[in-house]
């Protein structure tokens, strides 16, 4: 046994508690939302003020977990900053003909700082002309910090299994303060709100603390799917990321085949799949869209589909047959996101281990992918 480990089987479970401690200490020193937190920790003076003042949209490249941070981002940008906002995958758009177009800042998302098509992403946005360029990054000296003008260092510490989480959700944190920032600069953000947020981001370790104690019903339902070949992830909105996140980390970790759709789109053909031998996970925060979830999970029990639902604390969805639900501990409105998927890593993390694989060290799979 690694001492390193403590009292944890494997990286990837004790990265998945750190969660708490990393996002405290990626929020610590934050007082208010001012543009200087993306100065790098203050090294690079005020360059952030000028850039987020001519900030039109934001265009985020990544690759895998961090991609699905930038799509969470998204919506956090588009609802809150009111900045348009797109997220592209970074080996899509370095070979893509673009069109760039003035006032973007050019986000890039990266737990290692490394990833060879994030970096080539990021010197073709600079070749095509878009200077303005900021990074979300676990590592300060990594080449993404060196080359971006501005940088959000997170602090989730080390990160050792292969399958993301720690860095995940402080890359969130940090892109909610950049919401808030961009917010702000467009007078966008009252005094209230902004303290608003601040609250519910300083509650965020301890709301997550809460999410970590749901373990032993997580585990009940990891004994269900370590028998199975395929499950299908379902969110609506903020949360089809959170889903698109679930099945990655299931298929990275247990190799169970598992895809994520937007809910609304399950009469466009994932429905045709659904049996009682492939569980269908939803994520259900209670927000606009929950009546529309409800009537998607009525399309899934109809035909005889199995549900996992991950329920809000104040959303009316009960258990019943072929119908199995997790309560989230409390509502947390738009950073829900951070909370609602703790358990899916949880259940992917279980299954694996149940399956006998390599949870730290998946087949085929790098941590920090260098070369194309
Ligand atoms: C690899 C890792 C993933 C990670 C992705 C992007 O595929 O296994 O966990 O999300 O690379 O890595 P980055 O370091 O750029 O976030």
């Amino acid at each position: 046994q690694d001492v390193a480990l403590g009292p944890y089987r494997h990286y990837m479970q004790k990265e998945i508690f750190e969660q708490p401690r990393a996002l405290a200490d990626t929020l610590e020193g934050v007082e208010g939302i001012v543009p200087e937190l993306f100065d790098d920790h203050g090294v690079r003076s005020r360059a952030a003020w000028r850039v987020f003042d001519t900030t039109q949209r934001v265009l985020i490249l990544a690759c895998g977990t961090s991609y699905y941070a930038g799509c969470v981002a998204r919506y956090w940008l588009e609802a809150i900053a009111g900045v348009p906002t797109t997220v592209e995958i970074a080996s899509e758009y370095r070979y893509r003909t673009s069109v760039p177009e003035p006032g973007t800042l050019v986000v890039t998302i990266s737990q290692s700082g490394e990833t060879a098509d994030t970096l080539a992403a990021l010197r073709h946005a600079q070749a095509l002309g878009l200077t303005d360029t900021l990074t979300i990054c676990n590592v300060a000296t990594s080449a993404m910090v060196r080359e971006c003008e501005l940088a959000y260092v997170t602090r989730a510490g080390v990160e050792i299994g292969v399958a993301s989480t720690k860095a995940f959700t402080t890359q969130l944190a940090a892109l909610f303060l950049l919401t808030l920032a961009l917010a702000q600069r467009k007078g966008r953000l009252s005094p209230e709100q902004e303290a608003q947020h601040l609250r519910a981001m300083r509650h965020l370790p301890a709301a997550l603390q809460a999410v970590l104690a749901l373990e032993p019903q997580v585990i009940r339902w990891a004994e269900d799917f370590a028998a199975k070949e395929h499950a299908l992830f379902l969110g609506r909105g903020l949360h089809y990321p959170i889903a698109l996140e679930g099945a990655l980390k299931l298929k990275e970790i247990s190799y169970i085949h598992a895809e994520a759709y937007p809910a609304g789109e399950l009469k466009h053909g994932p429905l045709a799949l659904v049996t009682s031998a492939m569980p269908v996970v939803t994520v259900a925060p209670n927000d606009a869209l929950l009546e529309k979830l409800k009537s998607n999970m009525q399309e899934v029990r109809a035909r005889g589909g199995v549900l996992y639902v991950l329920a809000d604390a104040d959303t009316h969805i009960t258990a019943s047959e072929g119908l199995h639900v997790i309560r989230m501990p409390e509502h947390y409105g738009a950073l829900s996101p951070i909370l609602h998927v703790v358990p899916l890593q949880l259940l992917a993390y279980h299954t694996a281990c149940l399956r006998g694989t390599d949870v730290d060290k998946p087949r085929n799979l790098a941590k920090s992918v260098t070369v194309e």
